[in-house]
Parts: C-alpha cells; structure tokens; sequence
C-alpha cells in the first residue's frame, strides 16, 4: 500500500482516505469484505439505535436523475442484536466506526456504550438523518443539543467521537463550531438534503413518508460548500460525505479542507470497484502534482 496515502483521525490509523458511508451496506458483515478489498480504509455502519427499528414502509428510496432520495426510517435490529455482527466486523483490517441514533442524549450515550464494549473503534454521531421525528437532523439543527448529546457521549465513551452534520440549517459551520467546543474528535459533513419526488400520474408523493434524504452527485457541491465553510471555523478533522463518484470529487473535497472522504451512494450506480479507482486515482493525482502525502493538500484550496 502506497505511504503517500496514509492518515490518522483522531487516532485511527487509515490506509487511505476512502471510508465506506453509513447507509449502505453497513447493516451486516458478511458483504464487506469485499468492500475493503476493493480499498476502503474504514467502515461505518448502518446507523443503530438502542431499540429495534422497522423503519417506513415501502417504497423507502426512488432513483432520480441525479442521485437516490432514501425514507428509510433508520430500520435496525437494535444494539444488543448488532453486537455480534460488530465482532464479525473486527476481523476485517480496518477501524469499526459505528453509527448511533438516538431521541435523548442518554440513549445516544448507552448505545454509544454497548458499541464500544462490542468493539467499536470510533462512535459516529447521526445528528443529521431528514426524515425521522425526534432524532437526527430534529434535533441536530439545534447548536445547544447538538452539544449536549457530544458531551454525554463523550462522558461515557472513550474512543474517538465524529458527528454527522446535517446541510439542512442556514448555518452549518456553527453547528461544527458547537460539536467541537463540546468535544467532538471529527465531523462527517455532510448527511442528505432534505427532499421529495412527486408520481405525476397518481399526483401522490412516492415515498411513504413524503420527505427523504437526498444522496448522489446533485449533492456535491452543497456538501464541498459545507466543507469548505466548516474547515474555516474548526480545527478538528473533518470527513467529507455527499455525491462523492470518481478521484476528481474525492480530491475536490480534500482540497475543501477534508482530511477523509466517505462514500455510499456511488456504490450503488458504479459497484464496489469504486474504491479502487478513487483510491487510486488519489494516488495518481498526488504523484502528477508531486505531493509526497495526501496530507499536504487537505484544505489547500484556501491559499489560493
Ligand atoms: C436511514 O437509515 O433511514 C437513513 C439514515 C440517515 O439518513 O441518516
């Protein structure tokens, strides 16, 4: 593996800085191994809650021109089931960060603490997720929760804590401001944008919860913004997340201020294999520009 690649967050030593996203097949171990062999450096999960979840009913996700809108309703199985499918999930070579939902700061913390125990090496934070009552992006908009939920967990946990915004608030660079004076190790920014598709031959909305989260390329260059705002006001690392697709995206975003990219939806339309070719795509642009690291040109794009 090329050493030009190589990173740490918050002390989690990465490979490179392509993570899979939570969202997408995160929920059991069994398919992600092939995930890291196509390159991934680590794997967030699905985001888990303290009790089990259904979720929305069908139909949960349409395909739009330019990326998916997902209502999933954040189904899981609930942590004490989830544990075992993190142990599972151990014995791949790369950092378990496991996604936690919640409705108070005390749930986000016992889940948070159950991961932990199970193996988890970092707790990501769904202070973001559009389209579920009372949890998510309810109550992540909100600077003074948003903190309050960091500082519980925090408490409670000892590996490093990252924190999903959301793009759905006038003013995400506060929010990033709010999480890290809480004590947040690093922000994922961002999570989807808040949206909806209409049939025009039933005039009904097509999801069964009407509103979900937009993901894919439409979304890029909303969460690019972010990034780049964000890395203006905080000095922990942030991990860019939205419509990343090919190399040319993943660098946009570091170059925005990202220290990490995560990708989900692209895996989807490109299969797998999209690591691979942004991991090595990355490599590529580093020695084309001669760069020794990819360190060296995180946030770059604000010298210029
Ligand atoms: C879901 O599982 O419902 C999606 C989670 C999210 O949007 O954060």
């Amino acid at each position: 593996m090329n050493k030009s690649l190589n990173l740490e967050i918050a002390g989690l030593k990465l490979q490179n800085p392509a993570m899979l996203a939570s969202g997408v097949l995160g929920l059991s171990a069994a398919p992600l191994e092939r995930i890291v062999e196509s390159g991934a450096s680590a794997i967030i999960t699905k985001s888990i809650g303290l009790n089990p979840r259904i979720g929305n009913t069908n139909p949960t996700v349409v395909q739009t021109e330019c990326g998916l809108i997902n209502a999933m309703g954040l189904p899981n199985p609930g942590i004490d089931v989830f544990i075992s499918e993190i142990y599972e999930m151990k014995k791949l070579e790369v950092p378990i960060i496991v996604s936690v939902y919640g409705f108070s700061p005390t749930e986000f913390a016992e889940t948070a603490v159950k991961a932990v125990k199970a193996g988890a090496d970092a707790i990501e934070l769904n202070l973001s997720c559009p389209h579920v009552e009372k949890t998510g992006a309810e109550i992540g908009y909100n600077p003074k929760l948003a903190a309050k939920i960091v500082q519980k967990v925090k408490e409670d946990v000892e590996t490093p804590v990252f924190v999903k915004l959301t793009p759905n608030t006038a003013d995400i660079a506060e929010l990033a401001v709010a999480v890290e004076k809480a004590g947040a190790d690093a922000i994922t920014a961002i999570n989807t944008v808040r949206a909806m598709a209409i049939d025009v031959e039933t005039a009904k909305p097509i999801l069964s919860n009407r509103f979900g989260g937009l993901s894919g390329p439409a979304i890029k260059p909303i969460a690019v913004r972010c990034v780049y705002e964000i890395y203006q006001k905080v000095r922990i690392p942030i991990i860019g997340c939205g419509g990343i697709t090919n190399w040319r995206d993943a660098v946009e975003f570091i170059l925005a201020g990202a220290s990490a990219v995560q990708i989900g939806t692209a895996i989807a339309f490109k299969g797998i294999q999209v690591f691979t070719q942004i991991v090595e795509g990355i490599k590529e642009y580093l020695e084309k520009k001669r760069f020794r690291s990819v360190i060296q040109i995180v946030g770059m794009a604000h010298k210029n």
